[in-house]
């Protein structure tokens, strides 16, 4: 039924992030180790399998889909998932089908999604530094990110950045950063690291408090906290010399698991009913056991009761991350 995605705590779960690759083109420090281990092939659902999972949780009642990586547009195909995804979009079972990607491949894709019905797009990008976005990205081109910007946005694409707020970074390239987006009608959002996946570096020298960096940017730019939402964790303001808008995503900060209403699946086809804990759900040997739908949401619903209260992040020197599974194998 329309409600079986309401969880213990009454979170009606319409948000589906949907990762189809745990690769990535990039290296970024703060998500990857430079040596990764990816999933094996054959454990990867196919584009069939994953366009069954996403129709399995339209059935559900969810009606945002975001499709995420690692990287979404390494993945072969991926454009053939958005073309098939688009016909939901057309019979209204779908209202928003999206994505999050590094930007590497927006030049030669932005068209193609925006025909498929794409809207807007998240690009991560966290410097407009080139050297210093070869050193975060272990060795990607800023210009091949600026590129894929400049393609979405002519192929009609709203797009809104990504940045990860760092420590020794953010903090001196924040006013060209928000002049750069706003400059162009993008949106903004800081994110604060969360300790997911091994890195090999020191999550509390990279962390930087949005507390901290919005005290900065209020120095210089007067924001008001508007209501506007797009059914994700970021909270809004909006910046009165540029008529443009800043998120803030603060799961260290300011938690907000509390109206939390998504869930993520795994290039593997595992469910994860919270970005910051264990809970999970098998899906792909459930896919694989019938070609009926049915079991495939029935798991989904009950998993969706086991659905924790919220993560519990903590930072500290000790570098084992708390959940030991990288960003990019559930897509943030
Ligand atoms: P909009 O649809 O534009 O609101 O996007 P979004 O913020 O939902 O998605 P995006 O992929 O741009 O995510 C931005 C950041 O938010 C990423 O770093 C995600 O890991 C983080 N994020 C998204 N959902 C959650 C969540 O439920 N919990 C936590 N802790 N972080 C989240
Ligand atoms: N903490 C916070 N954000 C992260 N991202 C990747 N790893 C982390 C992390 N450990 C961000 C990416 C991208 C989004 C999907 O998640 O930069 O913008
Ligand atoms: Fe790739 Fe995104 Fe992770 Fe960077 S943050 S390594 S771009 S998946």
């Amino acid at each position: 039924s329309a409600c079986a995605l309401v969880d213990r705590f009454g979170r009606r779960v319409s948000y589906l992030r949907l990762s189809v690759t745990d690769r990535c083109d990039l290296r970024c420090v703060y998500c990857m180790s430079e040596r990764m281990t990816f999933m094996p092939r054959r454990d990867i659902l196919s584009l069939d399998e994953l366009s069954r999972v996403a129709r399995a949780f339209i059935r559900l009642g969810v009606r945002k889909i975001r499709i995420t990586g690692g990287e979404p547009l390494v993945r072969k195909g991926v454009i053939d998932l958005f073309q098939d995804l688009s016909a939901c979009l057309q019979d209204g079972s779908l209202q928003e089908l999206t994505l999050t990607t590094n930007g590497t491949r927006l030049a030669r894709h932005a068209r193609d999604l925006a025909l498929a019905g794409v809207r807007r797009v998240n690009i991560s990008l966290d410097t407009l530094d080139p050297h210093r976005f070869a050193a975060l990205t272990r060795g990607g081109s800023l210009a091949t990110v600026l590129e894929g910007i400049d393609a979405a946005q002519e192929a009609g694409l709203a797009v809104k950045i990504n940045t990860v707020a760092l420590r020794g970074s953010t903090e001196d390239e924040i006013d060209d950063l928000i002049s750069f987006a706003h400059t162009r009608g993008m949106g903004l959002t800081l994110i604060e690291t969360m300790p997911l996946g091994e890195t090999g570096e020191d999550r509390l020298d990279q962390y930087l408090p949005l507390t901290l960096l919005r005290r900065q940017i209020e120095a210089r730019w007067s924001l008001t906290d508007i209501g506007l939402r797009t059914g994700g964790p970021a909270r809004y303001a909006r910046v009165a010399e540029t008529g443009g808008v800043i998120g803030f995503i603060t799961p260290m900060t300011h938690n907000f698991c509390e109206t939390c209403n998504r869930v993520r699946v795994t290039a593997a086809g595992v469910l994860h009913t919270c970005l910051g804990q264990e809970d999970a759900a098998d899906l792909k040997a459930v896919l694989r056991s019938s070609d009926s739908n049915t079991p495939l949401m029935e798991t989904i619903a009950h998993a969706l009761k086991h659905k924790p209260k919220g993560h519990d992040f903590v930072l500290d020197r000790a570098s084992v991350p708390q959940i030991a599974r990288h960003m990019s194998a559930t897509g943030g």
